[in-house]
């Protein structure tokens, strides 16, 4: 659940009017509100108490130091892909002991920086990987704990082909026929190989994707073990679900959480302990996009309404197909969550596009829409992950702001770019 809802037909973070965070920080903005991310952090500790997880929020859902921040209050610890979100997540206060370094390609001076800085564990996707962390863990004189990402073969048919990670034709991991060998104790001398780690797509919706993944592993550790070889820690990644629209199919966290631990009880039983990577369902709704209408225009068989906000705010759309859940920030006098607004069928549908020069900026073809005019404001819901991480400046169009709202207090968390912004790294090479 998250704490966007609408008193008499005006939408609010928390205790906040939208309108007046539009007012006060522009349009397009991205509203986080602060309770809904440290609820969701218990929901999922608590969704997943029998197997006590380490908690490593994926930063690559929604990387806003300030976010980073409130989280780690909340006990999480990162999971991390590349240098720079390790750079993130250790300015937003994150130990480095609390942060897990996963990535297929991941450079010599990334592996260097992160060997330094003292890393929970790394997830090594490839024999090659190995090689380079076994180097730069002798070349520091220290002793580096890994985790080898298994690709298991196992996918979720509901996750999008894109984001789906887990099967054999996925760049992902070492395949899991090879996965053992790299356990043989003396093989790496400046690696301490104790974990296994799979993450199997984004996002997933059935818990079963989870569950057989889980009896590769349990097969993959005892052959680890019978080879003299030692699994202390198991990591099951990231993909746990998120709500992007109001009536959508899929497995409930809470419950996911209890049948996956269940799983993995016997695993437990001998001592292994577990990290999960979640990342959209901390931070996806607890965030939502403020955009602006520029324009409504008739096209030739189509309503079309223009936002200021389009591809290069919000990705999701054009990139997989996603659908988020939009609605004006002002309409009729609904008072409740988002989620119960009535009758939304019941209008003209409407293309929802952006500003860019392609035809596939659009946030959604053909939804029905409460009729808007210039200067209203449509929030789409569901943004708080892979909404402003993925943002670009194509075009040339400056990233949006960030807030946070906690209660009836509003912060910024990142201003809005300006167009000096968007030309401060050039410089001139032509004279
Ligand atoms: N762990 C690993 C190793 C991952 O690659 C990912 C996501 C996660 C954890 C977190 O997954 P989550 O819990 O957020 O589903 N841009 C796409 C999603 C890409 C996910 C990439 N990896 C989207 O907008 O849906």
């Amino acid at each position: 659940m998250d704490h966007f809802s609408y008193i008499d037909g005006r939408l609010h973070a928390e205790g906040v009017d939208a309108h007046g965070i539009v007012e006060r920080y522009g349009s397009p903005v991205y509203v986080y509100s602060a309770r809904t991310l440290r609820e969701h952090v218990a929901t999922l500790r608590q969704a997943f108490a029998p197997a006590a997880p380490m908690i490593c929020f994926s930063v690559k859902s929604c990387a806003n130091l300030s976010v980073l921040r409130l989280l780690a209050d909340a006990g999480c610890g990162m999971d991390v892909v590349s240098g720079g979100e390790l750079y993130r997540a250790l300015a937003a206060g994150v130990a480095a002991d609390r942060i897990v370094f996963a990535g297929v390609g991941k450079s010599m001076d990334e592996i260097r920086y992160a060997v330094e800085q003292g890393v929970h564990m790394f997830n090594a996707e490839s024999e090659a990987e190995m090689a380079r962390l076994d180097e730069a863990a002798l070349a520091a004189g220290k002793r580096v704990r890994v985790a080898v990402r298994v690709n298991p073969d196992v996918a979720d048919a509901g996750t999008p082909a894109k984001t789906s990670t887990g099967g054999r034709q996925t760049k992902f991991g070492v395949p899991l026929s090879r996965a053992a060998a790299l356990f043989v104790p003396g093989r790496h001398r400046g690696l301490d190989v104790c974990g296994v780690h799979v993450h199997l797509g984004s996002p997933i919706h059935d818990t079963r994707t989870y569950l057989a993944a889980i009896g590769r592993i349990e097969e993959l550790v005892a052959e680890v073990e019978r080879g003299g070889g030692r699994v202390d820690t198991v990591n099951l990644g990231g993909g746990f679900p998120a709500h992007y629209g109001r009536s959508e199919g899929g497995a409930e966290l809470v419950d996911m959480g209890r049948a996956i631990c269940e799983r993995l009880e016997p695993l437990r039983a001998r001592g292994k302990r577990f990290i999960i990577e979640p990342g959209r369902s901390i931070s996806a709704n607890a965030g939502v996009l403020l955009t602006t209408v520029e324009y409504v225009k008739q096209g030739w068989d189509r309503l079309v309404t223009v936002l200021n906000a389009g591809m290069n705010t919000l990705l999701r759309p054009s990139m997989y197909g996603a659908e988020h859940f939009m609605w004006p920030a002002q309409h009729g006098s609904h008072t409740g969550h988002w989620n119960a607004l009535a009758g939304p069928n019941a209008f003209e549908p409407t293309d929802i596009v952006g500003p860019i020069c392609e035809t596939g900026d659009y946030f959604a073809l053909g939804r029905p829409l409460p009729p808007m005019k210039s200067g209203d404001v449509l929030a789409v819901f569901s943004c708080g992950a892979y909404g402003m991480s993925m943002a670009s400046q194509y075009n040339a169009r400056a990233r949006p702001a960030e807030v946070m709202v906690d209660g009836t207090e509003v912060r910024e968390i990142r201003r809005r770019e300006s167009y000096a912004d968007l030309v401060a790294h050039e410089v001139d090479g032509m004279s």
